[in-house]
C-alpha cells in the first residue's frame, strides 16, 4: 500500500515540487544538449525484432506449390470468402467452425468498418438498415479502442461510454441500456486483452453477452473483436469461450460477427483477416462484399497455411512473440513500481498479455502528464484518445503501447513519465 499525498502538508508538497521542478527542467535542457529523438509510446505497433519472426513467410509459398495446389488457382480472381485451408487454420482462433469464417484481406479493421456501412446502408435480409431509424447509438466500453470509436462516430452514431468491472464490461448497465433504448443499435467488444485495459472477460460476462440479443432491437449487434486472442504473455496459453456457439444454444448468433487478424501475429501490414458469424450473417456479408471485391488476395493466405502448417504451430510462434514482447512490459511495470509506488501518484494495469498498460493519473492530469512528458522526448497517445469522442470525462486515462519502442527505451521512457506524473500531480494539489 503507497502512502497517501493527502497526508503531506503543503509545505511537504511544496518542497518536493520545488525538487521535481528543478530535475524536470535539468532533464529538459540534459535532452536539448544531446538533441535526443523522441521516445514513441504512442502506438501498439509490433517491434521489427517481433516481424522478424516472420520473415520466411515471404518465401513460404514458392512456384512448386502454386502447381501443386489442388484448389483454385489462387493467382486469379474468385473465392472472395477465402481458401478452405485458411479457413481451417483460422476457425480456432475464432473458436468457429471453418465453414463460419470469412478469411478476406489484411485488415479486420476495414472488414469492421465495412460490416458497420453495411448495417447502416444496406441492412441483412430480415433486418432494417440502421441508416432509417433516424438517431441511432453504439455502446462504447471505455478506456477502449480509438479507432473502434471513430467508425461508429463517423456513421454518426451517438456513442454511450460503458465502463468496467473486474471480470469485463459492466453487464447490468449494458443489459439496462439496450433493453431501454431500442435506438441502441450494437456494441464493441475485445473480449480478450482488451485495449488498453487489458481485461479479459470471464465467462459468466460472455454468457450474458450471447443472451443480450434477446432483450435488445431487433437489427441488434455485437461486434468482438478477438484482436489479441493468441497474444499471451505466459507460456500457459487460454482460450476464452466461443461467443457465437454460446449464442447459437440462445438462439442469439444472427447477432454477432466475430473478427481476428494476423496483424499481431505475422505482418501488421500484410496479413490475414478474418470474420465468423451464422450462416445468415455470412451470407449477408458475403453478398455485401462481392460488391466491393472479385476476391481477396489468396496468394497471402496459401502462404499464411504454409508457413504455420497447424493451428498449435501458430500457437509455437506467438510464443516466441511473447518472449520479445513480455520483457518490455516487465520493464514498464518494474519501472512504474520503482518510480511510482512510494506514493498513490497514479494506478495502473498489470495485464497478461496483449499489447497496452493502462495508466491513470489523479483526475484532470492526463492532458498536463502527455503535454510534459512531451517536452521532455516522450511521445504518449493523446489524453482523451482511450474515450468516444476523445473525451475521458474525468481527463485521467493514457494508454501506453510499449511494444515499438527498444527495451533500452522502455526504463528512460516510463522514467519520464513519472517525472511528469509528479510534477503534474503536485502542481495540481499546491494551487
Ligand atoms: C482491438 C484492435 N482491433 C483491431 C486492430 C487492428 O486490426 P487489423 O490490423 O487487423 O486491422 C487493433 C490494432 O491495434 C486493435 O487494437
Amino acid at each position: 500500500m503507497s502512502n497517501k499525498l493527502s497526508n503531506l502538508s503543503n509545505k511537504q508538497l511544496t518542497e518536493l515540487h520545488q525538487t521535481f521542478e528543478a530535475e524536470f527542467q535539468k532533464e529538459k535542457l540534459a535532452r536539448a544538449t544531446r538533441a535526443e529523438v523522441s521516445i514513441d509510446l504512442t502506438r501498439g505497433k509490433p517491434s521489427a525484432q517481433q516481424l522478424d519472426l516472420s520473415n520466411n513467410l515471404l518465401e513460404a509459398y514458392s512456384v512448386k506449390d502454386l502447381q501443386e495446389y489442388q484448389g483454385m488457382d489462387p493467382r486469379n480472381y474468385g473465392g472472395l470468402d477465402g481458401v478452405p485451408e485458411a479457413k481451417s487454420l483460422f476457425a480456432p482462433l475464432l473458436g468457429a467452425n471453418p465453414s463460419e469464417l470469412i478469411v478476406f484481406g489484411n485488415s479486420s479493421l476495414e472488414l469492421m468498418y465495412l460490416c458497420i456501412h453495411f448495417y447502416f446502408q444496406f441492412g441483412g435480409q430480415k433486418v432494417t438498415p440502421w441508416s432509417k431509424e433516424g438517431s441511432v447509438k453504439f455502446i462504447c466500453i471505455a478506456p477502449g479502442y480509438d479507432r473502434h470509436f471513430q467508425i461508429t462516430e463517423k456513421f454518426g452514431f451517438e456513442l454511450v461510454t460503458v465502463g468496467f468491472n473486474q471480470d469485463g464490461p459492466d453487464m447490468d448497465a449494458i443489459e439496462a441500456l439496450v433493453a431501454s433504448d431500442k435506438s441502441i443499435k450494437g456494441i464493441w467488444c475485445v473480449p480478450k486483452y482488451s485495449n488498453p485495459t487489458g481485461h479479459v472477460y470471464s465467462e459468466e460476462v460472455i454468457k450474458r453477452f450471447a443472451k443480450l440479443p434477446r432483450v435488445a432491437c431487433q437489427n441488434f449487434k455485437i461486434f468482438w473483436d478477438n484482436a489479441y486472442a493468441v497474444h499471451d504473455f505466459e507460456d500457459t496459453s487460454f482460450e476464452i469461450p466461443s461467443l457465437l456457439t454460446l449464442c447459437k444454444q440462445e438462439g442469439t448468433q444472427d447477432s454477432v460477427i466475430m473478427f481476428a487478424s494476423t496483424s499481431k501475429i505475422t505482418f501488421a501490414g500484410a496479413g490475414v483477416c478474418a470474420v465468423a458469424a451464422s450462416d445468415t450473417t455470412r451470407n449477408e456479408l458475403i453478398a455485401h462484399l462481392g460488391a466491393l471485391s472479385i476476391g481477396p488476395d489468396k496468394i497471402n493466405q496459401l502462404r499464411h497455411v504454409k508457413f504455420f502448417g497447424s493451428y498449435s504451430s501458430l500457437q509455437i510462434h506467438m510464443r516466441n512473440h511473447a518472449k520479445i514482447i513480455a520483457h518490455k512490459f516487465n520493464l514498464v511495470l518494474a519501472t512504474l513500481d520503482e518510480k511510482l509506488s512510494d506514493y498513490d501518484w497514479a494506478v495502473w494495469t498489470k495485464p497478461r498479455g496483449g499489447y497496452f498498460v493502462s495508466f491513470d493519473t489523479k483526475p484532470g492530469l492526463a492532458k498536463k502528464v502527455v503535454s510534459l512528458a512531451n517536452e521532455l522526448g516522450l511521445k504518449l497517445t493523446p489524453a482523451g484518445a482511450t474515450f468516444p469522442y476523445g473525451k475521458d470525462p474525468k481527463d485521467s486515462n493514457i494508454r501506453l503501447a510499449p511494444s515499438f519502442a527498444t527495451s533500452e527505451e522502455i526504463k528512460p521512457a516510463i522514467e519520464k513519465l513519472a517525472l511528469s506524473v509528479k510534477l503534474a500531480t503536485l502542481a495540481q494539489m499546491i494551487q
